[in-house]
C-alpha cells in the first residue's frame, strides 16, 4: 500500500534500531514539529520528516491522509498478552474484589487451571472468534503488533490447538503477532505436586513438535514460588533455546524470587511483570540486553503494588509496557488504562510511556529492526491522535485518541 500523511502537527519518530536504556534515552522521542509528512510505499516507510523535505515524486500514486491538527506516533506494540483463551473467570474478578488472593485461588483449582478446563474443551472456532475481537478493540486502540502466548493447554493437543488458532489469526486479521510457546504456565491436575516431571514432559513431547511446526517464536514460563522454580525454569529454557525459540520469563510477579537476575543470565529478550524485583534484579537487567516489561494493568487489577518502573528507568532498564490481557489477573487490553497507570502511578514520564509502548515494546520481541519507530526503511505501522501532541496520551487520559490505525501503509481503522 502507497500512502502519503501530510500535514501532521507533530511527528514522534521514536528513531532508532535498538532498545532504549534508561532516563535520557527513553525520555527524548525524536520529534519533528509539524507540518510533518511520512511516506510509506509497498508498506514500507520511504519518507519521514518535514514536509518541505518530501523529494519531488515521492508521493505519486500514493492515497492521501490529511493529518492537520494531528499527532502521529509508531503503532503500538502489545508485547505480551495470553490471547487464545476459553471461558472467563468473572466470578474470581469478585472474589478477589472481596480479599480473595490470586495465589490463595490459584492453589485451590481455580486460576489458570479453570481457563484450561475451558480451553481444552472449547473448539478452535470459538477460542478464534474470542481472539479476534479483542485483536479488533487492540487496532482501535492504535496496537500494530500483539505477541500472544499459549499456556491454557499445558498438553500436547491443546497447546498446539492455541498455536494453530494464533496462526490462522494472523491470516484473518492485519496486525502481525508474534507467537509464544508458555506450556510451563502453571502444573497442570495430571502432574500435581510433580512440577519436574511435568517440565521434562513439556521438553521431550511438546516443545519439539512445536518447534517442528514453526507454531511459535519464544517461549515463557511462570517462575514464581509455588510454580516453577530456578531449575525448572533452566530446563525448560535451555531446551527452549536449543530448539531455536528465543525466551522470555514471567518473573518476580508475586513475591521477590531472582527472576529478574536469571532473566538476565539466560539472555531472555525480556523479564515481565517484575512488581517485587529486587535490588540486584534491577541491577542486573540495567546491565544485560534484556528488557523489563512491566504490566501496569495487572497490578491495578490484582490491587498489588506496582513495578518500580522509576528506579528502573533511574537505573539503565530499557522498560516496555504492555497490557498482559488473559481472562484472570488482567481482563483488559486497554492502552488508554496502561498510559494513565506508567503515568499516574508509576512515576513514568509520558516520554517513556510512549517509548516503552512503541520500540522498546518491538525489542521486547526481538523485531526493533523492523518496527517500533517511525523512518525509512521501517514497516509503515502507524498510529494518528485525534489531538496534536503525544502529551495527550496521559493527560486526556482514559479516553481513546486514536483516529487512525495504519498497519503497513493501509488504514485498517478509521475513526
Ligand atoms: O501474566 N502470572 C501468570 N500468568 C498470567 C495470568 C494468567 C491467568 O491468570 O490466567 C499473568 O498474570
Ligand atoms: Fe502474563
Amino acid at each position: 500500500m502507497n500512502l502519503y500523511i501530510k500535514n501532521i502537527a507533530q511527528l514522534v519518530t521514536c528513531h532508532g534500531s535498538e532498545a532504549k536504556h534508561g532516563k535520557a534515552a527513553m525520555g527524548d522521542l525524536h520529534v519533528i514539529e509539524g507540518p510533518a509528512a511520512v511516506v510509506i510505499r509497498e508498506g514500507i516507510i520511504t519518507f519521514a520528516g518535514s514536509q518541505q523535505d518530501v523529494p519531488r515524486g515521492e508521493t505519486a500514486g500514493c492515497e492521501e491522509l490529511d493529518a492537520t491538527g494531528r499527532c502521529v506516533l509508531p503503532g503500538f506494540v502489545d508485547s505480551h498478552t495470553h490471547l487464545v483463551f476459553g471461558g472467563y473467570r468473572e466470578d474470581e474478578f469478585q472474589w478477589r474484589l472481596a480479599g480473595d488472593s490470586y495465589m490463595s485461588i490459584m492453589e485451590r483449582g481455580g486460576g489458570i487451571a479453570s481457563t484450561m478446563r475451558a480451553t481444552r474443551t472449547e473448539s478452535e472456532d470459538t477460542l478464534r472468534a474470542s481472539a479476534l475481537r479483542h485483536l479488533t478493540n487492540m487496532m482501535h486502540m492504535g496496537v500494530t503488533t500483539v505477541e500472544a502466548k499459549s499456556g491454557y493447554g499445558m498438553e500436547l493437543e491443546t497447546e498446539l490447538k492455541q498455536l494453530r488458532v494464533v496462526r490462522q489469526l494472523q491470516e484473518l486479521q492485519p496486525l502481525d503477532i508474534f507467537s509464544t510457546f508458555m506450556g510451563a504456565h502453571d502444573t497442570p491436575p495430571e502432574y500435581k505436586g510433580r512440577s519436574t516431571d511435568f517440565i521434562e514432559y513439556l521438553c521431550r513431547e511438546v516443545l519439539p513438535v512445536v518447534a517442528r511446526e514453526g507454531l511459535a517464536e519464544c517461549c515463557d514460563i511462570f517462575t514464581e514460588k509455588g510454580v516453577f522454580d530456578h531449575a525448572e525454569t533452566r530446563k525448560m529454557l535451555t531446551a527452549a533455546r536449543e530448539a531455536g525459540l528465543a525466551l522470555k520469563m514471567h518473573a518476580d510477579e508475586i513475591v521477590p524470587f531472582g527472576g529478574a537476575e536469571l532473566a538476565a543470565e539466560l539472555g531472555c529478550l525480556s523479564a515481565d511483570h517484575l512488581l517485587q524485583i529486587s535490588d540486584r534484579g534491577i541491577e542486573a537487567l540495567a546491565k544485560s540486553n534484556t528488557i523489563a516489561t512491566l504490566l501496569p494493568c495487572t497490578a491495578f487489577s490484582l490491587k498489588a503494588d506496582y513495578a518500580p518502573a522509576r528506579r528502573m528507568i533511574d537505573a539503565g532498564c530499557a522498560v516496555a509496557l504492555a497490557s498482559d490481557l488473559n481472562p484472570g489477573s488482567c481482563f483488559s487490553a486497554s492502552i488508554p488504562l496502561l498510559f494513565a497507570l506508567a503515568t499516574i502511578y508509576m512515576g513514568m514520564t509520558v516520554e517513556e510511556a510512549v517509548t516503552a509502548l512503541t520500540i522498546n515494546g518491538a525489542a521486547a520481541i526481538g523485531r526493533e529492526r523492523q518496527i517500533g519507530s517511525i523512518e525509512k526503511g521501517k514497516k509503515g505501522d502507524l498510529v494518528v491522535l485525534e489531538y496534536p501532541s503525544y502529551k495527550f496520551l496521559s493527560y486526556h487520559f482514559g479516553m481513546n485518541l486514536v483516529s487512525h490505525t495504519i498497519k503497513a501503509g493501509r488504514i485498517v481503522y478509521a475513526k
